[in-house]
């Protein structure tokens, strides 16, 4: 084998080569991590579906958030669970709401952190859809206003991003006029442009008491079946003034994370969702995997498709494992 000149081995034959030549670079500055808020006080519980996650009220938040900014994680995503709904989800938008007594709390102690917030109606209405309805279907355009109240509320209340995740058509148009008329143009919107109808949201359901009363999402959630849609999906969202997309869930929509980051040039955050936080739990709780190498290998695999930011249930422990250096 004398005329082996190409020999791909060579770039592998120590830690110090491997880390010259690799291609994907993580940082903890790309981490955020989700977290529940629970209208309430002196809440700290454990959520069931997703081990080692828990629901806390506004008062004992900052127990949380410590951690998160102790771990290095610069910024969390936060969903709100409130104490009434009702058909109209007016506690999404309510002044002293859960997520908005949160925001508060956690602006005036951590002025570093970076807050984003979930906007959507399925965690506020009695029958847990993402929007108002009209008869048994969701409306799409009465929806729109509610949705950019709630997101203007929690601008107010202290979030530096919003998220909406609801696949209404036109909420990410509706929420930047909003935004803009009253005076926060730079505040940016990371938009769930690709939201795929997936059976990996179900621990999050149970966590947040959102699962629909009756029917399903596909009627706005996207069929796994397609990628030339999210393309379009993003696109649209591009236009309506989105500053950040994401692709969700992550594990399973690899090729369409690759192409809507090359097509859209935009800067891309992956959600990797309860359901692939819950799996790989389970199998290493059961002695299946071993838990860090899975999750760094996955949270990886996500950057390297071509993901800018990754939100996670993983974020604190991965921050940790960069720390010591098992990726980077
Ligand atoms: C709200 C929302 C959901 C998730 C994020 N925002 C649930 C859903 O669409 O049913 C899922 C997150 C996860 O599974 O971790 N619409």
């Amino acid at each position: 084998m004398d005329n082996l000149r190409f020999r791909p081995r060579r770039l592998r034959r120590n830690p110090a080569i491997r880390g010259l030549v690799r291609e994907t670079r993580v940082s903890k500055s790309s981490l955020i991590y989700p977290l529940f808020v629970e209208e309430g006080t002196g809440i700290a519980a454990p959520i069931p579906s997703l081990d080692g996650q828990f629901r806390y009220s506004p008062d004992t938040l900052p127990r949380a958030l410590e951690q998160v900014c102790e771990a290095g994680v610069p910024a969390v995503m936060l969903f709100g669970i409130p104490a009434q709904k009702d058909p109209e989800g007016t506690s999404a938008w309510a002044e002293n709401g859960v997520v908005q007594q949160a925001l508060r709390e956690a602006r005036a102690r951590f002025p570093e952190l970076y807050l984003i917030t979930d906007v959507c109606l399925c965690e506020y209405t009695s029958h847990g859809h993402c929007g108002l309805l009209r008869g048994q279907e969701v409306d799409n355009d009465r929806t729109l206003e509610v949705l950019a109240r709630t997101a203007l509320s929690h601008v107010q209340a202290g979030a530096d991003m919003v998220a909406p995740s609801d696949m209404m058509d036109g909420r990410v148009l509706a929420i930047r006029e909003t935004l803009d008329r009253n005076g926060f143009s730079e505040t940016p919107i990371l938009s769930y442009a690709v939201k795929y109808a997936s059976a990996f949201y179900g621990p999050f359901r149970d966590a947040a008491g959102s699962a629909p009363g009756f029917g399903d999402r596909k009627g706005y959630q996207m069929d796994y079946h397609n990628s030339r849609e999210a393309v379009r999906e993003a696109l649209l969202d591009v236009e309506q003034g989105a500053d950040i997309l994401m692709v969700k869930p992550a594990l399973a929509y690899l090729d369409v994370l690759a192409e809507v980051a090359r097509a859209t040039g935009m800067p891309m955050a992956a959600y990797s969702v309860s359901g692939e936080y819950a799996m790989i739990k389970a199998a290493a709780k059961s002695g299946l995997i071993d838990e860090a190498s899975a999750v760094c290998e996955s949270a990886v695999s996500i950057f390297r498709a071509g993901a800018d930011i990754l939100i996670s249930y993983y974020a604190k422990e991965l921050a940790g494992w960069i720390d010591e250096g098992r990726i980077g």
